[in-house]
């Protein structure tokens, strides 16, 4: 009872704790859910294992909002019992990426600050239930959050009914590092008063109207532990190309060894950057990003990081324990927020943002694929790297030149799929080097990105093509026919080499 007391504070809601099996029996086929979670953290955890359990007697459907990907396989097994009509805006999961591809289901892939603007002008589907994950309920009726804010805020206050899991294994030194600024309808805002990765603009939790909480779950249950790899010798040589472009930034005025607030992407690769800074000399760092990854912690605790604004925590297994147990130390120096400001482009532009992201694959004139293997299938989504690059102050994308044992380059003539043009990529790394394309036109881009980038297996066959190109003109020449023959080649032949080469 103590501890009910203590997580639900507002006292009108005591009679309403069931347990996950009777909230997910409210649940209907061909509802809309809205749940919690974001890369990993702070995704409900017992509902949607209860809902699933219930689908394999009564089969249903439901389409599955978040902030992005969700832990503890919920997506894998929303996907294996065939339970999703439509998913959105992001996930990471392979079989769920599986079931995307083969066309089981849909999936809208969206730049992650959109989707509230969707949920508040009534564009989606209602929704039904917003489940979210909490520490606590105040004494005023406000939800507080736990590793992720994601869309959580928007969910509740457009959600027809609320379901609350209070997760007691999550700290409840959270309580206080939640910063929710609601920004109101399109056309009559206001300017968003954030001009720092430190500023406080909202209130610590989310006030919902506690009449649309239809039931409280109490759970004990750790986020899903990070998947990225520790940093290898090619992405520690990538983090060494960066510090190199960034260094000339300083000696060119333009920045200071202060740098400006850092955004990293998922995935290992980026982690691995932002590890290399560690040994960096830039210092009083400040990260205004949507992950808080490992590395930001290592930097944390080097005293390079002096703040950190995310929208999730999500980290290794190792680094969770470090973290949790010692979280008074990082209180003062992070703030969680919804992803609409953790990803707004007014903000992102506002303080100039260094945004760092990973390619699946780029061309030769600088547009970037982070989402489509080969063009058409899913790989996890465009997440918040749009959000950043078109805004940031540098929007620098980084991948390893080859992939699969060099039968694939990571640089092609034209990329098989669009997510960021040519006019939102201002520097390309690789472990080869970095392409910085800032005025530079197609025509002068080709040279850098091949010279810098390209994997010496590839470099004559991209000037080859680039040659024959030549010969049709244009702003930015193209074989139009020979455009995707290195995908092609690669489904035929397996390798995206012309010639019989040796991959590496
Ligand atoms: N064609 C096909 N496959 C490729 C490829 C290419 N051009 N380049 C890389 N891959 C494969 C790798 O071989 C690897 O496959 P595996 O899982 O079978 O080993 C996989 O893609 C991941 O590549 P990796 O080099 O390990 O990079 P990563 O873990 O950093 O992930 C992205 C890279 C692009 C998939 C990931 O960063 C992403 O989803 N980005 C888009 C979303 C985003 O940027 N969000 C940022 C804000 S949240």
């Amino acid at each position: 009872m103590e501890s009910v007391c203590k997580r639900i504070r507002d006292q009108r809601l005591h009679d309403r704790i069931v347990s996950a099996e009777e909230a997910a029996s409210w649940i209907e086929d061909g509802m809309t859910l809205g749940l919690s979670g974001f890369t990993r953290a702070g995704d409900v955890k017992a509902v949607p294992f209860a809902l699933a359990k219930r689908a394999e007697e009564n089969p249903l459907k439901v389409n599955v909002f978040t902030g992005a990907s969700l832990g503890s396989d919920v997506d894998k097994l929303f996907a294996e019992k065939n339970m999703i009509n439509k998913r959105l805006p992001f996930q990471a999961d392979a079989t769920m990426r599986k079931g995307i591809n083969a066309g089981d289901f849909h999936f809208v892939d969206q730049h992650l600050s959109h989707t509230s603007e969707w949920i508040r002008s009534n564009v989606l589907d209602t929704i039904d239930f917003a489940i979210l994950e909490a520490i606590a309920v105040t004494e005023e009726g406000m939800v507080i959050p736990t590793t992720s804010i994601g869309n959580s805020m928007v969910f509740s206050q457009h959600a027809k009914n609320i379901i609350i899991e209070i997760n007691t294994a999550q700290t409840e030194l959270l309580e206080g590092i939640h910063d929710l600024y609601e920004p109101g309808p399109q056309g009559e805002r206001q300017p968003i008063p954030l001009s720092a990765p430190s500023d406080r603009i909202g209130v610590k939790g989310i006030q919902v109207d506690v009449d649309k909480i239809r039931g409280i779950v109490f759970t004990h249950q750790e986020d899903s532990p990070s998947t990225i790899i520790e940093p290898d010798e090619e992405t520690v040589v990538m983090a060494q190309h960066l510090i190199t472009f960034l260094r000339e930034e300083i000696k060119a005025g333009r920045l200071t060894e202060k740098l400006a607030p850092l955004q990293s992407g998922i995935g290992s690769v980026a982690n691995a950057v932002f590890h290399g800074l560690l040994d960096s000399e830039f210092t009083d760092l400040e990260v205004y990003s949507e992950v808080l990854q490992d590395a930001v912690f290592d930097l944390l605790d080097a005293g390079k990081v002096k703040f950190a604004s995310c929208c999730s925590i999500t980290l290794s297994s190792e680094k969770m324990k470090s973290v949790f147990s010692n979280f008074e130390t990082y209180r003062d120096r992070l703030l969680l927020r919804p992803q609409e400001i953790s990803n707004h482009p007014e903000l992102i532009r506002r303080m100039g943002l260094i945004s760092i992201n990973t390619a699946l694959e780029l061309d030769i004139y600088g547009n970037v694929n982070s989402t489509h293997v080969m063009g058409t299938k899913m790989m996890n989504g465009i997440g918040g790297s749009g959000d950043f690059a078109r805004n940031a102050r540098l929007g620098i994308f980084v991948t390893k030149s080859i992939a699969k044992d060099g039968k694939i380059s990571s640089i092609v003539p034209f990329v098989s799929h669009v997510d960021h043009t040519e006019h939102d990529v201002d520097v390309i790394v690789t472990e080869q080097g970095y392409a910085d394309l800032r005025g530079l036109a197609p025509r002068e881009r080709v040279q850098k990105i091949i010279e810098n980038c390209a994997h010496p297996l590839y470099r004559d066959q991209l000037n080859e093509y680039y040659q024959e190109a030549l010969k049709k003109g244009g702003q930015t020449p193209h074989v139009l026919e020979k455009a995707f023959s290195w995908h092609t080649n690669f489904e035929k032949n397996g390798t995206m080499l012309e010639k019989a080469a040796q991959p590496v």
